[in-house]
């Protein structure tokens, strides 16, 4: 089975797309509403605790039966089939694409089930106390030292599951910042304090510079042997950690078939199984497992992931729209935003297609957001009034865990408040002047979970990865690599070399040359 490479925009589908997008670009939902009273049942799925409402999108029947066709032309099937087969899809790293192979407790491989017992005994052992610090004292804080992939899933995972956790404090430091660094040990005490080390490569800069500053200021008020009892590290580069003095006993493997933006269910999820206990944290992996067999087995017009990704490229094909917005109607829910950028970001933000040329149709979208109601106070006036289409995600549960009932159904109705008013503007009606006219017909999504549990949210976020990687597929692009973050790597060793030398003579650019003169 080979991984397709077609080049979407040569496909009839296209064509067909491009022919209907001049059919009905002009017209506004407001009257496809009007005139549709299937609309709302014709274009909503349901699955599991998930109902997804479509309708609210500049889409008709013909659009999506013309997109379902560029599905078979773009060959989407085998792909998918191609990724869960463990072919090397991830060509221009020879890699094949494993995640989904973290959370299938049918097949899980040897080494994945091995990892998962080892997290599972850590994790209890350090929540109920029998994992001693080097003066005996149990652990009471935990550090997670990691970046990008290794910082942003867990963090976010924690976030959101904070109603599960236990008595243990979990911090996370990302940046190189050495301000964020001194805050997220301030009033920490080296007694009680485990460190999680997580770097896939264990090369990475920041993850590492951190890591040393933290064993210094560990070593500071313990004695190098305590070591064992308060770092721990996830990666594939077994030698490097070891090097850093980590015992084989305190180390947890990763592997080259787990992208770092898709590691929060391999071991590199090692501070949410002691945030929130291993059950929940295997729960959040069964979620996830559930939705790639939806993935994988529903038809695409009943697929959630797929038919999301399809909407999407209509908006970014078609309409131009440049951007993407996630609201989230659940504080818990504060850090997906950051941690989709990430995965969709780096994932398709590329401009050489699958057979190595250069691309001249648009490729990844943009994605932003927060919270709401927060949002609405925020920038919602732009998606309201402004000039640009942006699409919006709307998530929100039906049941909040604290059962604040009052609270929920004001934060549900400002949800679909805003949907409503997104979509119908001030359409048909007469107003004061321009300045209180609102267009309307700006497209939304509205995913409606019935509550936020490990299992829904890792579904949830099993979803977004399918989504990215669909579009992925029909862009013709390889979604699994991330070349792009090399150069600014490369270049921040001779910038450091001139920072740390005041040197500057091996700087070509002259603006960078004055910003580091600037500094002496
Ligand atoms: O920013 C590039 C990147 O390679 C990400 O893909 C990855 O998640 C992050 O750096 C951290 O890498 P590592 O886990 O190897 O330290």
């Amino acid at each position: 089975m080979a991984f397709p490479s077609i080049n979407p925009t040569q496909t009839n589908a296209w064509s067909n797309l491009l022919a209907h997008f001049q059919e009905v670009k002009d017209l506004k939902m407001q009257d496809f509403f009007a005139e549709d009273h299937n609309r709302v049942k014709d274009f909503s799925l349901e699955w599991n605790d998930f109902f997804v409402d479509l309708s609210k999108n500049r889409i008709t029947g013909e659009t999506i039966s013309l997109l379902l066709d560029l599905t078979k032309e773009v060959r989407l099937k085998e792909a998918i089939d191609a990724q869960f087969s463990g072919e090397h899809i991830n060509q221009t790293e020879n890699r094949a694409v494993g995640h989904t192979l973290l959370r299938n407790f049918n097949s899980l491989p040897l080494e994945v089930s091995e990892t998962l017992q080892k997290m599972k005994q850590f994790s209890e052992a350090v929540i109920n106390g029998n994992w001693k610090g080097f003066t005996g004292k149990p652990i009471t804080h935990i550090v997670n030292i990691g970046i990008g992939g290794s910082d942003l899933g867990p963090d976010m995972v924690c976030e959101a599951l904070r109603y599960y956790k236990n008595r243990l404090e979990v911090r996370f430091m990302s940046n190189v910042d050495g301000d964020h660094v001194m805050e997220t040990l301030r009033g920490l005490d080296p007694e009680t304090t485990l460190f999680i080390i997580v770097s896939k490569t264990f090369t990475t800069q920041e993850t590492l510079t951190n890591a040393q500053t933290v064993r210094s200021w560990f070593l500071k008020g313990a004695p190098e042997a305590a070591i064992s009892k308060h770092f721990v590290a996830v990666s594939t580069n077994l030698e490097a950690i070891a090097q850093f003095g980590i015992t084989s006993e305190n180390t947890f493997p990763m592997w080259d078939w787990v992208g770092g933006r898709f590691s929060l269910w391999s071991a590199v999820g090692l501070s949410i199984s002691c945030a929130v206990g291993y059950d929940h944290f295997e729960e959040l992996l069964r979620g996830a497992h559930e939705m790639d067999l939806h993935f994988q087995e529903a038809p695409f017009e009943e697929n959630i992931p797929v038919m999301l990704a399809l909407i999407s490229v209509w908006y970014n094909n078609f309409y131009g729209a440049e951007t993407e917005c996630i609201v989230p109607y659940c504080q818990y829910l504060n850090k997906l935003v950051a941690y989709l950028q990430q995965g969709i970001m780096e994932s398709n933000g590329k401009s050489v297609d699958r057979n190595g040329h250069p691309i001249n149709y648009q490729t990844g979208t943009i994605v932003w957001g927060s919270t709401g109601t927060n949002a609405q106070h925020a920038f919602f006036q732009l998606i309201h009034q402004g000039t640009k289409l942006i699409p919006t995600d709307f998530i929100a549960f039906r049941e909040s865990l604290y059962g604040e009932v009052d609270h929920q159904n004001k934060l549900l109705a400002n949800c679909f408040a805003q949907t409503e008013a997104l979509l119908q503007g001030t359409y048909g009606n007469t107003v004061e002047n321009n300045y209180k006219k609102f267009e309307g017909n700006k497209p939304t999504n509205t995913l409606l979970i019935n509550k936020l549990t490990p299992k829904s949210l890792g579904s949830l976020i099993a979803l977004y990865e399918h989504k990215l990687f669909v579009q992925g597929v029909i862009w013709n692009i390889f979604s699994y690599d991330q070349w792009g973050v090399e150069l600014g790597k490369k270049l921040a060793k001779g910038t450091l070399d001139a920072i740390t030398s005041a040197d500057t003579s091996k700087i070509n650019n002259a603006s960078t040359r004055q910003l580091i003169g600037k500094l002496r």
